[in-house]
C-alpha cells in the first residue's frame, strides 16, 4: 500500500507549512526540549535513555523533512550521550556506549527517512488531487457550451420527425437525444463534483413535491430499468410537499435509482415515498448484490466503490454527490443492507429545507 494511503487511511493530518529557518530552528529546539523532559521523566525512561529521542527526531522529520531530521538525530545522540548513557554528564566512549548511539542513528534515520518520504507523498497527492479538481471544472465548463448546441440541433431532428414522419428514423433521433440528455446530465455531475469540494453548491430552493420528483425520475428512467431487465415498483402518496431544489433532489433520486438498476440483478426495485412528522422520506430498495457491513460506511465517500462484477461501471461519485445535496438540505442520507441480498438507500428532508440547511453548502466530513 502506499504510503500516501496509510496516511490518510490513518487521518494523519498533514504539517503545518514552515519555513526552512522554522524547520532547522524545530530541529534543535526540539530535541532541547526532549532532553528538558527526559529529565523529568529519568526514573520512568532510564532503561531506554533515548526513548523520548525517537519521537523527538519523528517531530522534526515531519515538521521539516529529512534535512531537519538528520540536524535532530545529530543533536539527540549528542544530547542523549552526555546526559543520560554512563558516567552522565561526560561524552561516553566505551563500546556499549558507542554501540546504543549507533542503534539510535541507524533507527531514527529510519524513522526520519520514512517520515519525510511520507509526508511528501501526502503532499504529492493533495497537488494531484487539486490538479484533478480544476481539470473536472475546467473540462466540465468546456464541455457544456458545445453540448448546448448538439442539444439544439437533436431537438430540431425531433421537431422535423414528427412533422415529416419518414423523413428522419424517429428511432435513432431518439436514442442520440436519450445520449445527448445523458451526456448533460454527467457534465453537470462533474460541475457539482467542483462546486462542492470548493463548497460553492447554491441551492435554489422552491415549493416542490417529493411525490412528484419520485413519479418524474421514475418515468425518465423506465427504459433503463426495462432495458436492464428490471421492474419499478413506485409507492408514493398524491403530494409530499416542501421547499428544496427540485433539480438537485431529482439528481439525487435518479442516482439512488441508477444504482439499484446497476446492482439490483434484474430483480424488482421498490421506490417508497412518505411523510412522517414534518420530515419527508424517500426510500429505494433493491434485491441485487447488496453492500457488506464494512463496506458500507465508505460508499458515500468520493470515488469509493466495492470491488463487484460491476465495478468501473461509474466514477464513484453518485452517493458522494445525492450526500452532500441530501446535507445541503439538512437532511441525512443512509442505507441498510446485507451482502447477496439487497440494499435500501433511505433520504430524509426537512420540510422546509430553506431554513433547515446549513448556512453554507460544503463538502461532506470524508467518511
Ligand atoms: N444499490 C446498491 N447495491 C449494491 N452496491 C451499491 C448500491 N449502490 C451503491 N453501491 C456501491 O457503492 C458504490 C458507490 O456508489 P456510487 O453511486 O457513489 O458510485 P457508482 O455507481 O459506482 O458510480 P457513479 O454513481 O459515479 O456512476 C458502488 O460502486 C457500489 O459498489
Ligand atoms: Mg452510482
Amino acid at each position: 500500500m502506499q504510503l500516501s494511503l496509510i496516511l490518510s487511511r490513518l487521518r494523519v493530518p498533514p504539517p503545518p507549512k514552515i519555513t526552512r529557518l522554522q524547520a532547522y530552528a524545530s530541529a534543535v529546539v526540539i530535541p532541547l526540549v526532549t532532553l528538558a523532559i527526559q529529565h523529568e521523566l529519568l526514573p520512568l525512561v532510564h532503561l531506554v535513555p533515548f526513548i523520548l529521542f525517537f519521537l523527538a527526531v519523528f517531530l522534526v522529520s515531519w515538521l521539516g523533512g529529512r534535512g531537519p531530521g538528520f540536524v535532530a538525530i545529530g543533536l539527540s545522540a549528542v544530547l542523549a550521550d552526555y546526559h543520560f548513557l554512563p558516567p552522565s554528564n561526560t561524552f561516553s566512549l566505551d563500546p556499549r556506549s558507542l554501540l546504543l548511539i549507533t542503534l539510535f542513528c541507524v533507527v531514527s534515520t529510519i524513522v526520519n527517512l520514512l517520515t519525510a518520504a511520507a509526508v511528501e507523498a501526502y503532499a504529492e497527492a493533495q497537488r494531484a488531487v487539486r490538479f484533478r479538481d480544476d481539470f473536472l471544472s475546467i473540462a466540465g465548463h468546456e464541455l457544456r457550451t458545445p453540448l448546448a448546441t448538439l442539444r439544439l440541433q437533436v431537438e430540431a431532428l425531433t421537431q422535423l420527425a414528427d412533422a415529416q414522419p419518414g423523413s428522419v428514423p424517429r428511432k435513432h433521433v431518439d436514442r442520440a437525444q436519450r445520449s445527448v440528455d445523458r451526456l448533460i446530465r454527467l457534465v453537470d455531475e462533474l460541475l457539482d463534483v467542483s462546486r462542492i469540494r470548493a463548497g460553492r453548491l447554491q441551492l435554489n430552493f422552491e415549493a416542490c413535491d417529493l411525490s412528484d420528483i419520485a413519479r418524474t425520475v421514475v418515468e425518465q428512467m423506465h427504459d433503463t430499468a426495462a432495458h436492464a431487465g428490471s421492474q419499478i415498483e413506485l409507492v408514493a402518496p398524491d403530494r409530499v410537499p416542501g421547499k428544496w431544489d427540485r433539480a438537485r433532489l431529482e439528481h439525487v433520486v435518479s442516482n439512488l435509482l441508477g444504482n439499484a438498476i446497476k446492482f439490483g440483478t434484474k430483480k424488482p426495485i421498490e421506490m417508497r415515498v412518505s411523510l412522517d412528522a414534518g420530515t419527508a422520506r424517500l426510500s429505494v430498495t433493491d434485491h441485487g448484490i447488496g453492500i457488506a457491513d464494512e463496506d458500507q460506511p465508505h460508499i458515500f465517500g468520493r470515488f469509493e466503490q466495492v470491488r463487484s462484477p460491476r465495478q468501473g461501471a461509474g466514477l464513484g461519485l453518485g452517493l458522494w454527490i445525492a450526500r452532500s445535496i441530501v446535507d445541503a438540505h439538512g437532511g441525512i442520507i443512509r442505507v441498510e443492507s446485507k451482502l447477496g441480498a439487497g440494499a435500501t438507500f433511505t433520504a430524509e428532508l426537512p420540510l422546509d429545507a430553506a431554513s433547515a440547511a446549513p448556512s453554507s453548502s460544503s463538502e461532506p466530513a470524508a467518511v
